[in-house]
């Protein structure tokens, strides 16, 4: 874990704020590769994962953009209406769940609105290494486009074509369009609201993009259903330890009941913080992190939210 005081915090939408974060104690922060996110640890007790999207090679301070959600757990709330400049923070080391591939012919990058932050990172680091790309980049208007200066202003403007669906609806992105035009061998990468990128994931599938080509990450989870929910076992595989899943807890609290604790962030099968492996049962997957080949693989599982079809798991644990 990190101390950090918020250096800098000022408004790039009307919805979306920047914080700037250096050491509390002066110190350099861990490197960072674009993709990269940091998990944010609030006074609320809070922790909320945001992409780390500032200078790339800066080791003195991190910036992250956070939209301001007001029905959302809290984490935003806070960020917007009480934390203050000079304040302190406790984060995470740099976590990078959603790389760039390296040796790529052509980078395809698609952002919708709070999801330009990571892929803001992606198009300067492809821009730095003189690799190939172009972006598109999804908003309300140029008003709640964040970054728009910065990208519009940029060495790599010429790379990134803006889609606002207020006015011309011209201009809106075509995903059908956009995907039925690419090289298979482009790596395409998107983020943004969930819909957002299932939309653009479907699309991409249906032009016979194949999945290791697609790269993705949410930000937040859909409301789980959690009405079916049933009591199963978990078996710890390292010990035999048989434990009882009530169809009211997670797998995730059983586990920390018994003193078991793995580690968690976003605990709404996001972030993939959590992820076991999985080497019997059926596991019925709740969680957006996972891929659809990665779930239908049955080998590992997120116990923060996802739970069992089948009545036994065994984890490796
Ligand atoms: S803690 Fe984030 S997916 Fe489980």
């Amino acid at each position: 874990m990190i101390e950090v005081t918020v250096t800098d915090k000022q408004p790039l939408t009307a919805s979306i704020c920047r914080l700037q974060l250096a050491a509390a104690d002066g110190s350099a922060l861990p490197a960072w590769q674009a993709g990269a996110h940091i998990d944010v640890h609030l006074p609320n007790g809070i922790i909320r994962q945001y992409s780390l999207c500032g200078a790339l090679n800066s080791n003195s301070c991190y910036e992250i953009a956070i939209l301001n959600e007001p029905d959302g757990r809290g984490g935003s709330k806070y960020i917007h209406n009480d934390l203050q400049q000079g304040d302190r923070l406790t984060i995470s080391a740099p976590k990078n769940l959603f790389p760039l591939v390296p040796g790529t012919n052509n980078t395809l990058l698609i952002a919708a609105g709070i999801g330009i932050t990571p892929i803001l990172a992606m198009a300067e680091q492809l821009h730095a290494d003189e690799q190939p790309f172009e972006l598109h980049f999804c908003a309300r208007d140029q008003q709640h486009a964040a970054y728009y200066e910065r990208i519009a202003q940029s060495g790599y403007a010429s790379h990134c074509q803006f889609h606002f669906s207020l006015g011309n609806s011209q201009n809106r992105l075509n995903p059908h369009q956009l995907l039925a035009d690419y090289n298979k061998d482009t790596q395409l990468y998107i983020c943004g609201p969930n819909p957002f990128i299932q939309d653009v994931i479907s699309a991409a599938e249906q032009h016979g993009w194949p999945t290791a080509n697609i790269h993705r990450e949410f930000f937040a989870a859909e409301a789980i259903d959690h009405s079916q929910d049933q009591s199963f076992e978990v078996v710890i595989n390292s010990t035999g330890q048989v434990l009882e899943v009530g169809k009211d807890v997670s797998i995730l609290n059983v586990l920390e009941d018994n003193g078991m604790f793995i580690p968690v962030a976003c605990e709404e099968g996001v972030c993939g913080t959590c992820i076991t492996g999985l080497l019997e049962g059926e596991a019925d997957h709740k969680d957006v992190f996972l891929s659809a080949d990665e779930k239908q693989k049955m080998d590992q599982i997120t116990p923060c939210c996802s739970r069992a079809k089948s009545k036994r798991l065994v984890l490796d644990l």
